[in-house]
C-alpha cells in the first residue's frame, strides 16, 4: 500500500516534517522526482495555499511555486489584495511526477493519480495542523480532491468555502478552516481566455482573503 504516514516523525515543528520527508519513500513517485519538495512559508500564516504537485523548477530547486505557474500565482495574490499577507504555500503531491518525451529531452508533467494523492496526505494533514490557517486555497482538481474528497469537480465547486472533507481529517475536523477551491494557476497560462481566467483566479482568492480573521 502507498502511504507516507511511517515516514512521519513522531513529532516536532515544519522543520521536523521537512527533514523527513526529505527520506519519503511512501509511493514510488520518490524514484523519478529530485528531491521532496516540502511548503515553504510562514508558520504563523493565516492563509495555506495547496498546489498540485512540483513542476519542473520547482523539482530543481527545491520549493513549491517559483516556476511560471508560481509567478501567476503571486500575481494574484497581489490583485486579490494579498501581496502583504504571509501564506504557507504547498502541493498535495510533494514529488514530481513526469515521464521523458519521445526525443528523451524533456521531463512531461503527469497528474498523480487519487491513490499517489492519497498516500501523500499525512503530510499535508500535518502542514495544516502546524500551520492552522483561518483559510485552505485549494489550486485545482488534485488539491480540491485531496481536501475536499474524490467527487470534487473545479466548474462545480470553486469559489465558495466549503468543509475540509471528514476522510481528509480522521481525527479532528472541527479544528479544521474552510477551503475555498480555485483554479490551478497553470490552468490559467493554458486558457486561450486566460483573462477571463485569469479574473476567476483572482475573484476566488479574495473569496478567500474575506475568511482573514
Ligand atoms: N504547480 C503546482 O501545483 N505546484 C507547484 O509547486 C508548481 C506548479
Amino acid at each position: 500500500r502507498y502511504d507516507a504516514g511511517p515516514f512521519l516523525p513522531p513529532g516536532g515543528g515544519l522543520d521536523a516534517y521537512r527533514e523527513a520527508a526529505a527520506g519519503c519513500e511512501g509511493c514510488p513517485l520518490f524514484e523519478r522526482a529530485t528531491q521532496t519538495v516540502f511548503g515553504s512559508g510562514d508558520e504563523s500564516a493565516r492563509i495555506v495555499l495547496v498546489g498540485e504537485q512540483p513542476g519542473d523548477q520547482e523539482d530543481r530547486q527545491g520549493e513549491p511555486f517559483v516556476g511560471p505557474a508560481g509567478k501567476l500565482l503571486h500575481r494574484a495574490l497581489t490583485d486579490a489584495g494579498l501581496g502583504e499577507e504571509p501564506a504557507y504555500v504547498t502541493n498535495a503531491v510533494k514529488h514530481f511526477k513526469w515521464a521523458p518525451d519521445e526525443r528523451g529531452k524533456r521531463r512531461i508533467h503527469k497528474p498523480p493519480t487519487l491513490r499517489e494523492t492519497h498516500a501523500c496526505y499525512p503530510w499535508l494533514d500535518a502542514e495544516l495542523r502546524l500551520v492552522s490557517p483561518d483559510v485552505i486555497v485549494a489550486l485545482g482538481a488534485t488539491a480540491g480532491r485531496a481536501l475536499l474528497g474524490p467527487s470534487f469537480r473545479v466548474t462545480k465547486d470553486r469559489g465558495t468555502p466549503l468543509p475540509l472533507s471528514p476522510t481528509a481529517t480522521p481525527a479532528q475536523p472541527d479544528a479544521h478552516p474552510p477551503v475555498v477551491a480555485t483554479l490551478h494557476p497553470s490552468a490559467v497560462l493554458r486558457a486561450t481566455d486566460r483573462d477571463t481566467v485569469y479574473a476567476a483566479l483572482v475573484t476566488d482568492l479574495r473569496t478567500a482573503a474575506a475568511l482573514l480573521s
